[in-house]
């Protein structure tokens, strides 16, 4: 069922990889309400061609990008307003990468590269893409902007790793460029913390599968989905939600405010 929410917006969403994505799914959700967009992706990403799927499924155009370079943001949102025809209603960024966490290196033994690529790929990225659009004044008013985080950022998960620090870097830089440019364009900033997904960023993180069910056990609701994520982030793309901003809100199903569920006690 689909309510014309995003009728007439246009779009640049990141990251979607493959079915399982936060960001496939959302990029499906927000045509069915009746968005365009342009799909982008890190180039070495875009090698197995799935994009190619969502693009012909959404009606889509693909731009290649590497979220850390400012080269490639700055073709990205100028071809974007060029290709979509005015300026952008909404942007997701669902993109996270720790190479620590992906060499196995644990977050007492960093190594101090990988960990200023991860912070550059998941955290500082949200920055660059901010300031690409707010430079090129390329979205329109009340317009929104979403990135993907995990609560790690506020508690600790050991085997999150660096990525903890990372999302905390990120949360802050949305409320930080949020304010400017709610002040500037009347634009909003906020961050969706999301459950434990399967997907590929999150079974790269160590011991997930216990972690999902874990979570599962200990939510009232039980662990929102990908799907679940995706109708969340198209409310927030919606003009229903016109001055929530600066916030990181949580879409966990309850996990954040549970201390323990009954499930988890009767295990001991
Ligand atoms: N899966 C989970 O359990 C979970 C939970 C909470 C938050 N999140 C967050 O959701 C977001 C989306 O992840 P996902 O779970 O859909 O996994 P995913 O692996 O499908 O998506 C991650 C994306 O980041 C992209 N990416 C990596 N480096 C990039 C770069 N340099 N430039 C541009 N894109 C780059 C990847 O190509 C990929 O498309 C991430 O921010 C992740 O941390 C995931």
């Amino acid at each position: 069922m689909s309510y014309n929410l995003l009728k007439g917006k246009r779009g640049i969403i990141f990251g979607a990889l493959d079915e399982n994505s936060i960001a496939w799914k959302t990029a499906k959700l927000a045509h069915a309400e009746g968005a365009t967009f342009v799909l982008t992706n890190a180039p070495v990403a875009m090698r197995m061609g799935e994009i190619n799927k969502l693009a012909e499924e959404t009606g889509s155009e693909i731009i290649p990008a590497d979220a850390t370079s400012i080269k490639d943001l700055e073709n990205l949102v100028q071809k974007s307003v060029e290709i979509l025809g005015g300026k952008i209603d909404f942007v997701l960024h669902s993109i996270g990468m720790s190479v620590n966490v992906r060499k196995g290196k644990h977050y007492t033994d960093q190594n101090y590269a990988w960990t200023e690529k991860g912070w550059d790929v998941s955290a500082v990225s949200f920055h660059k893409v901010m300031q690409t659009l707010h430079k090129n004044d390329a979205m329109n008013e009340w317009g929104s902007i979403v990135a993907l985080t995990y609560m790690a950022a506020q508690r600790t998960f050991p085997d999150y790793n660096d990525m903890a620090d990372n999302k905390a870097y990120l949360e802050s830089i949305a409320r930080s460029f949020g304010y400017f440019f709610g002040k500037d364009k009347k634009v909003r900033v906020n961050t969706i913390s999301q459950s434990p997904t399967p997907t590929t960023a999150g079974s790269g993180v160590k011991g997930f599968d216990g972690f999902l069910s874990y979570a599962e056990k200990m939510s009232p609701l039980g662990n929102a989905t990908a799907q679940d994520c995706a109708e969340y982030t198209v409310t927030l793309f919606s003009d229903y939600t016109k001055k929530v901003t600066m916030q990181n809100l949580f879409h966990d199903g309850g996990f954040s405010n549970t201390g323990v569920s009954q499930e988890v006690i009767e295990k001991f």
